[in-house]
């Protein structure tokens, strides 16, 4: 059993700590907020033995192994980088870095001191996952694929009433396509690898960064399209076209439904198996049996994604002169 402390106290880290429970691989025993009674709520709603306001007394503390970040993700390498620094293994909230070069210099500063650094997506961990990427072949050669994570956000509402929160933010490293294009990124990544070519074609908000966009990637004889956005609706699946069949996703994330339509036999099945709703449990899962079995394999392919994802965040948001402010 892995001993976790979290950062951040937004919902997404309620969760995590529920998927870690449920587990039975990561144990909260301290959490840390900037502000103490949040802190203390936390704590106390979980079971965790301590709280920290200070971040370096928690990343010095011998009360955990690793740490959960779930902060705003500009703020993400600067506390990653003390915790590696502390010898403590990073799970750090997607996306995990804004540049390529932090997260260079992050897996250089964990392979230093002996630890794990991994980027939390939840879909590329879950058994639907493994079961697309193995029945992959039965679509044959792919032709074309379609990658839709469209998905209106309650703080589009407030950034329309003048506010702007971090997700619309480019000093906090914000916008569609690195918040939920990422999710869409990672499927693409894990089943067909570094595409050839990349461009982007965002609409770009007054703030700065991406309120919504299409990432076109080229693969060896197809085009992978990426739909993102965080300023409209949308019920298309993601589909995966073959010349031989198609399968049809509910969504990007969790994979929660997996059919298959043989294009000559017009038969259709159902690939998928049914997942624990909360789909952060796989995730706590395999990065645990990765720590504890120090499984150098996964965890190089793991790495990589994460690598071939940033770098092509980066070179979309290069082409649309999106600058993150860490990077003025
Ligand atoms: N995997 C998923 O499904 C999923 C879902 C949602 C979000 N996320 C990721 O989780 C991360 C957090 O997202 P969020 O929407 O919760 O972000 P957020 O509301 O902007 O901030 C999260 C927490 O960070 C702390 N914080 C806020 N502003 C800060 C600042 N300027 N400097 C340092 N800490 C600050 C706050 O905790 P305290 O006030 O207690 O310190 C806050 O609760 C992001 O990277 C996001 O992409 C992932």
């Amino acid at each position: 059993m892995l001993n976790l402390g979290t950062i951040g106290t937004g919902w997404i880290t309620a969760s995590f700590i529920e998927a870690a429970k449920h587990s039975g691989k990561l144990k909260v025993t301290a959490v840390y907020s900037r502000t103490e009674e949040k802190a203390k709520v936390l704590a106390d709603t979980y079971n965790a033995a301590h709280f920290f306001t200070d971040l370096n007394e928690m990343a010095g503390s011998m009360a955990i192994d690793a740490v959960y970040i779930a902060s705003p993700n500009s703020v993400h390498f600067e506390q990653a980088l003390l915790f590696l620094k502390n010898k403590k293994h990073v799970i750090c909230e997607k996306p995990i870095f804004s540049t390529t070069a932090q997260l260079e210099e992050a897996y250089r500063t964990a392979e230093e001191n002996g630890v794990f650094l991994f980027e939390a997506i939840r879909n590329i961990h879950t058994p639907n996952f493994a079961i697309l990427k193995e029945n992959l072949h039965l679509a044959g050669k792919i032709r074309s694929t379609v990658l839709p994570y469209i998905q209106y956000s309650s703080r589009y509402d407030a950034f329309l009433q003048g506010e702007v929160p971090n997700i619309f933010s480019a000093e906090f490293s914000g916008g569609a396509l690195v918040d939920l294009g990422v999710y869409s990124l990672y499927l693409a990544v894990g089943l067909f690898g570094k595409p050839e070519k990349v461009a982007y074609h965002p609409v770009v908000l007054h703030s700065g960064v991406d309120g919504s966009g299409t990432l076109v990637l080229t693969y060896d004889g197809f085009v992978c399209t990426i739909l993102c956005s965080k300023i409209s609706h949308s019920e298309i699946p993601c589909e995966i076209h073959g010349e031989q069949g198609t399968f049809v996703l509910e969504d990007a994330a969790p994979i929660s439904k997996i059919q298959f339509l043989d294009s000559h036999t017009k038969k259709s099945q159902i690939l998928s198996v049914e997942q624990y709703e909360k789909d952060m449990v796989y995730e706590c899962i395999n990065i645990a049996d990765i720590i504890e079995n120090d499984h150098q394999d996964r965890y190089e392919e793991l790495k990589n994604w994460s690598k071939v994802v940033l770098e092509i965040t980066e070179e979309a948001r290069r082409q649309n002169h999106i600058i993150f402010e860490v990077e003025k």
